[in-house]
């Protein structure tokens, strides 16, 4: 057992750079969190500044180890990411080429019809378990590549560097010594074979990405490297990586397979871990590595939906609606019913199982008494809906119906929703004690590799329920709410498949 009791996560978000400082027992001893620009160059472009989230990340982590007493305890540093998001920089300099291109950037959309159209998603499929989808890294990359001048020819020199935002803060954290990433960003970038385990030589071609580019791919729970001294104050063993939603199916102990969580961040992602293996969907949900720890790969079926929270930061920002995301539980219960008021949040288009990137939202079903709470609560409603239909192509793929889902992340704490959410999905519903799984799950990874914590059975015996919400409502009504939901949806497509 290591003598250094706490573990210090990292986790970049979409909105949010935050550290958090945990000791042995899981438990929160200090955070810092900083919210950062979003960048929208262009319609359906989403851009951040790969040097602001870099500088949030060592404000957030030097004020948390401060905060916790000293960078003395700290026996490793995990991080955890929002995933697809991409950055090349320059390997002399480690400046960036260009803004990260967002995962819910949707400039590549002509380009994922067209490799569609010519029959590649097929090949696509099989290797890396997603589609074509502007969603993922690899076309965003293809962009960088063929629009700022010289890139390609300077990627072709072995002069820059890719990753997700993981490689880019390990690179960073590791003064430019370490390029790397984990098998669980890897497998969302559309280079990688998620059963070989390795970058895959047919799509570096199909996508014309030179490999000189790309980091080497390591497991979830490893020492990757140390933080540069001077940045701390001492060195300290990187050892954790994984993207966000499989970091949360960590922190929720979802180590069994038929176990599910859904973690209600900027968007919504449901994963189902399916043990080891590698189940293909029949309902165009993702296939994705849960988590390696050593030799051990377990595999995930994954729902995306991209809008979740920020439907709520819409009602704040974009309509004025609310000040605060916790009124909308209060707006929601003012009224008995919605009404028939349905919102399809396709913001940046839909994700599973529709993948219609022109999608975008819809309000309907209004009448003339219908105030700001049909519509809070139409976004709320939104939520629960699309969680439903991820969980029913699931079942329909052979999961099984998932009986019990862990929820987590920010609207995980309305109350209203959560109980919402068991009545659509005629499931129960678990909300943990800690809503920062995401965070815990990087500092597990960090900690397993570091004999904070002994094995996978250590860290499930850290989850602690918080609250239960089983089904209430009648079928009938329920029956009926789903059917003006599917009819609202419908109208918002621009393609079936
Ligand atoms: O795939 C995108 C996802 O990782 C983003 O997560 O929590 O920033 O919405 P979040």
């Amino acid at each position: 057992m290591n003598d250094k009791t706490t573990v210090l996560a990292i986790d970049q978000g979409t909105t949010s750079t935050r550290s958090i400082l945990f000791d042995r027992d899981a438990e929160e001893l200090a955070s810092s969190r900083r919210e950062f620009a979003q960048h929208y160059p262009d319609h359906g472009w989403v851009e951040h500044d790969a040097d602001e989230i870099w500088r949030d990340t060592l404000a957030t982590a030097r004020e948390t180890i401060e905060q916790g007493g000293g960078a003395g305890s700290i026996a490793a540093l995990g991080i955890t990411n929002q995933r697809e998001t991409i950055v090349v920089w320059d390997r002399a300099t480690g400046a960036p080429i260009h803004r990260a291109i967002v995962w819910q950037d949707r400039r590549t959309a002509p380009m994922c019809v067209r490799m569609r159209q010519e029959g590649h998603e097929d090949l696509v499929r099989q290797r890396t378990g997603l589609l074509l989808d502007p969603y993922f890294s690899a076309t965003k990359l293809a962009w960088i590549l063929d629009n700022v001048p010289g890139a390609r020819r300077d990627a072709e020199a072995g002069k820059l560097a890719f990753g997700t935002i993981d490689s880019f803060l390990l690179w960073r954290l590791t003064g430019g010594r370490v390029h790397a990433t984990d098998v669980t960003n890897a497998s969302r970038t559309l280079l990688f074979d998620i059963h070989r385990q390795v970058w895959d030589d047919d799509l570096l071609r199909l996508f014309d990405i030179p490999p000189a580019l790309l980091p080497q791919v390591r497991s979830n729970s490893e020492i990757y490297g140390e933080t540069d001294p001077a940045l701390f104050g001492r060195a300290i063993p990187v050892a954790g990586m994984a993207g966000d939603q499989q970091a949360a199916l960590v922190g929720q102990a979802c180590f069994r397979p038929g176990m599910a969580k859904a973690t209600y961040g900027t968007g919504c992602f449901v994963l189902l871990n399916t043990g080891e293996a590698a189940v293909q969907s029949a309902n165009r949900m993702l296939t994705t590595i849960g988590y390696r720890i050593g030799n051990r790969t377990v595999y995930a079926l994954e729902g995306a939906i991209f809008v979740a929270g920020a439907a709520i930061k819409w009602l704040r920002d974009g309509l004025h609606l609310i000040t605060h995301a916790s009124q909308t539980d209060d707006l929601a219960t003012r009224i008995p019913h919605s009404h028939g008021v349905y919102m399809v949040p396709g913001f940046v288009g839909l994700g599973a199982p529709h993948w219609d990137p022109e999608a975008r939202g819809l309000i309907c079903g209004l009448t003339l008494d219908a105030t700001a709470a049909h519509i809070a609560r139409a976004a709320l409603e939104s939520v629960a809906y699309q969680t439903y239909d991820l969980m029913a192509a699931m079942a329909r793929d052979g999961g099984g119906a998932v009986t019990t889902l862990r929820v987590d992340g920010g609207m995980a704490a309305n109350d209203w929703f959560c109980q919402f959410l068991a009545d659509i999905l005629q499931a129960r519903v678990e909300r943990p004690r800690h809503l920062e799984t995401t965070a815990t799950g990087a500092a597990y990874l960090a900690g397993l590799a570091t004999g904070v914590w002994t094995d996978l059975d250590d860290v499930a015996a850290r989850w602690a329920r918080g609250r239960v919400f089983d089904a209430a409502m009648d079928a009938t009504q329920r029956e009926t709410m789903l059917k003006g939901w599917q009819q609202a949806v419908r109208r918002t497509l621009t393609s079936t498949f």
